[in-house]
């Protein structure tokens, strides 16, 4: 049992870039021609609630930036709407250019580097009703895009992610195709990004740490290998050696996707379980009552660092930036706990050798969470009646870690001694 006071001074080397992230459909409202939105509209019961006016970060954006830079950020991963921009086929909008290139500029002059995303999830409706990516030959409509839309943009951008976690659209067969479709997609954004930019170029992979459900079970520890395997190894195996290889389906050989990264962009959560014994060879966690984070069941909710001391050094060959890594809590000391276990984590691996160059927070404000305004990310409070935003005390947390390059002994006694009471992690 882990308590916080267990933690040590966590320091990271210097330069390390520190900052947060947020995406386009779940903070700026309105955003109507994107496929989220139609399924919103269509009443599809994954989307019980609509996006609607998600943060107004739309019409707020310029607050936005300045609050971002009150809390001290050095990066900001935002995403832009290809439905914004191009939101019907061949006709682009360029007062919607225009506001996202006012984004780019003040967040630039701030001080603030752009961690861009091209596609996080969400994309025109029109593409969508061609098929999205699920057809193959329709990648050609994102390069088309991205040829239009990244020399306008290029000199704004410090890092690139093409696709937000092209694998997580399940561990299944059925999902095998378009995860191929979609690496495909990466590295075709890739080239044409490489094209006008020097700035580094990925894709965000969600990393989950499969835990057997039973230790001592040879067939729970053979699907936990299995879902490794899906989730995580067939990427790094792919951009290693342009072999895309996954379970029933026949092996590919793709030129295009050997190599296509300059870095590893790793979103990490937590663990998942494994068992034989269900088709999908998913198990539900670890009953998991002792803090609710939120007053529902949510598929982060339980704290496992430890995946990424046990994974990252499997990124070798090109640093690595965290992306993404967050918890969504109604009561935001979990938050402060979260954050120190994950950085103590974190600077674990990188003693055993991940290089791991920077840390990317999920998220900066509370946002709308794919279907639902409950799961609050956010270092940020939002108020989504009146779009008031208010600093969490966590955000006093992390923007004291980035002003120290890390947990010193002052902040593990200002922000963690207070909290020693509360257990939130078993081993
Ligand atoms: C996604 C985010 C999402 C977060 C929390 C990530 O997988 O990239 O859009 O908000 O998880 O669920």
């Amino acid at each position: 049992m882990l308590t916080t006071l267990e933690m040590k001074e966590v320091m990271f080397p210097e330069p390390f870039l520190w900052g947060a992230g947020g995406a386009g459909h779940q903070i700026e409202g309105d955003n109507v021609h994107s496929q989220f939105n139609q399924m919103e509209r269509d009443g599809k019961p994954n989307f019980p609630v609509k996006s609607g006016k998600a943060c107004n970060h739309w019409e707020l954006y310029r607050e936005d930036i300045e609050m971002m830079a009150d809390m001290k950020l050095q990066v900001y991963r935002m995403s832009l709407e290809w439905s914004r921009i191009e939101p019907e086929q061949g006709r682009h909008d360029a007062a919607a250019l225009a506001r996202y290139l006012d984004m780019l500029e003040r967040l630039n002059r701030r001080g603030i580097k752009v961690c861009l995303t091209l596609h996080h999830w969400s994309h025109p409706q029109w593409f969508e009703a061609l098929g999205g990516f699920a057809k193959r030959e329709n990648v050609s409509f994102f390069e088309k895009y991205l040829n239009y839309l990244v020399p306008k943009i290029k000199d704004y951008v410090h890092l690139w992610v093409v696709l937000n976690e092209f694998n997580n659209h399940g561990v299944n067969p059925a999902a095998f195709d378009l995860y191929r479709n979609l690496l495909l997609a990466h590295a075709r954004g890739y080239r044409v990004v490489k094209q006008y930019s020097r700035a580094p170029v990925s894709s965000t992979h969600s990393l989950i740490h499969w835990q057997p459900q039973r230790s001592f079970d040879p067939m729970d520890r053979a699907a936990a290998k299995v879902l490794d395997w899906c989730q995580n190894e067939f990427f790094i195996h792919a951009i290693q050696t342009g072999e895309l290889v996954l379970p029933y389906t026949d092996a590919e050989s793709s030129a295009e996707v050997k190599g296509s990264i300059d870095y590893w962009a790793v979103n990490y959560y937590t663990r998942h379980m494994a068992s034989a014994r269900t088709k999908q060879l998913g198990a539900p966690r670890f009953p998991f009552n002792r803090v609710r984070m939120i007053d529902e069941t949510m598929y982060h909710e339980e704290f496992y660092p430890d995946g990424l001391v046990q994974h990252l050094p499997r990124f070798t060959g090109y640093p690595i930036y965290i992306c993404e890594n967050g918890c969504c809590c109604d009561d935001d000391r979990v938050r402060i706990i979260y954050l120190a276990r994950h950085l103590s984590a974190l600077r674990e691996a990188m003693n055993l050798g991940a290089d791991v160059r920077g840390y990317i927070h999920w998220s900066v404000m509370d946002n709308y969470e794919w279907g639902s305004f409950k799961p609050r990310f956010g270092l940020v409070h939002v108020d989504f009646e009146t779009f008031k935003r208010t600093l969490k005390p966590s955000a006093h947390f992390y923007r004291e870690i980035i002003e120290q390059h890390g947990i010193t002994t002052e902040l593990r006694q200002k922000y963690l001694r207070p909290l020693s009471d509360i257990t939130v992690y078993e081993a």
